[in-house]
């Protein structure tokens, strides 16, 4: 089987899909509070699209997919589209990466359906604190969509925590704690600066060498991998004695471009071979014609770059924000 191999050698077999880019909150790290324009619901790729777009992928090597926003579960009809995406020969893990508002509703429906892993966004413990954060929503609803995952039998339940200096670096001890007590392994994240000149990355980026501070005050003994089930960039660690393991994922302070294994496909149907470059591939000419979609994800290999060189020229001052134009929101992390 032809795989989809980039000019760096690098095999691709995960899609990261994007259903939305609406979101029912507004993460400071990664919207602004008034909201923004959101694509029409005409222009989204239908579910019939995506499930094109996974066949021609299928068969050149993609095993691995993760459903993404904006907000995923905002979406209607999920658990359908996942239940035809699981039916996809060589289609061996599906993931969800969700803020866990809508997730308690949803879980059963999303599990029957196929769904294999769930990753929820959590970065505070208080609920004041939440609302500063995401300025909307709210944090009781996002426990209890972690509970009704774990009930569910989810199996491993991430959590996403992005550190931001000032906000809640002052939690990363009970994160700890968290992931100690409870079989959950929470991810710290640092803040990436995307799509926008952006005030908030200055001022609340918060590199992870912190969170390794902590655990040895802490008194964790502590221990390299192995790593929890997963097909992204997180470097994981143990508790001795712990239930759970936390994991960093570190793009800015070292980057882990080398291992890059993913291409992205947004909700308005391109396919973006890097999370941080411009360069995309409108997937839509391409419907109806397998061979014109394998050619096109072909065409990402080449055009994707060895890695995003962002954390160098950021620390001298040559960029102050990464050039696609896209926010997070609108790529699905
Ligand atoms: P697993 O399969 O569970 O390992 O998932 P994941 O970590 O790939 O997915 P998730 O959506 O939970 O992403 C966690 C964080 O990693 C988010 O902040 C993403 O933006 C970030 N991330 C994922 N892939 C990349 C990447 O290729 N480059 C960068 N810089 N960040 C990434
Ligand atoms: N930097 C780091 N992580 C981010 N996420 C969203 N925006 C950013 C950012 N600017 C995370 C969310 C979610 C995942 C999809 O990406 O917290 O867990
Ligand atoms: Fe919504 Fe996720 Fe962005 Fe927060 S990080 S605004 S939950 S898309």
């Amino acid at each position: 089987m032809p795989t989809l191999t980039d000019r760096f050698g690098r095999v691709h077999d995960y899609l990261r899909i994007s259903v939305t880019d609406r979101c029912n909150l507004r993460c400071l790290y990664c919207m602004p509070e008034e909201g923004m324009e959101f694509t029409e619901s005409e222009n989204l790729l239908s579910y019939d699209q995506i499930v094109e777009v996974v066949e021609a992928g299928a068969e050149l090597g993609i095993s691995k997919l993760r459903i993404t926003g904006g907000e995923p579960l905002i979406r209607p009809g999920l658990d359908g589209l996942i239940k035809r995406l699981s039916a996809i020969p060589g289609i061996r893990d599906i993931a969800l990466t969700t803020n866990g508002v809508f997730l308690a509703k949803q879980a059963e429906a999303l599990r029957a359906a196929g769904l294999n892993r769930v990753n929820i966004s959590l970065d505070t413990l208080d609920p004041a604190r939440f609302r500063f954060i995401a300025r909307s929503g709210d944090l009781k609803r996002v426990m209890e969509g972690i509970e009704a995952a774990a009930a569910v039998g989810f199996d491993p339940i991430k959590l996403n925590c992005v550190l931001l200096k000032e906000v809640n670096e002052d939690e990363i001890a009970s994160f700890l704690k968290l992931a100690y007590e409870q079989p959950l392994h929470v991810r710290f994240i640092e803040y990436m600066p995307i799509g926008h000149a952006d005030e908030n990355w200055k001022k609340h980026y918060l590199p992870l060498s912190r969170v390794l501070e902590v655990a040895e005050k802490e008194g964790y003994d502590i221990n390299r991998g192995p790593n929890v089930h997963g097909n992204g960039p997180s470097d994981d660690w143990q508790m001795e004695g712990g239930r759970g393991s936390f994991g960093l994922i570190h793009p800015i302070s070292d980057h882990f471009c080398s291992n890059c294994n993913r291409l992205r496909l947004t909700a308005d149907g391109s396919i973006k071979p890097c999370l941080y470059w411009v360069d995309e591939l409108n997937v839509k000419d391409a419907f109806g014609n397998p061979d014109a979609m394998k050619q096109l994800l072909f065409r990402a290999m080449d055009i994707k770059p060895e890695n995003h060189e962002m954390a160098a020229k950021l620390a001298d001052g040559a960029l102050s924000h990464v050039p696609t134009e896209r926010r997070m929101s609108q790529i699905g992390g």
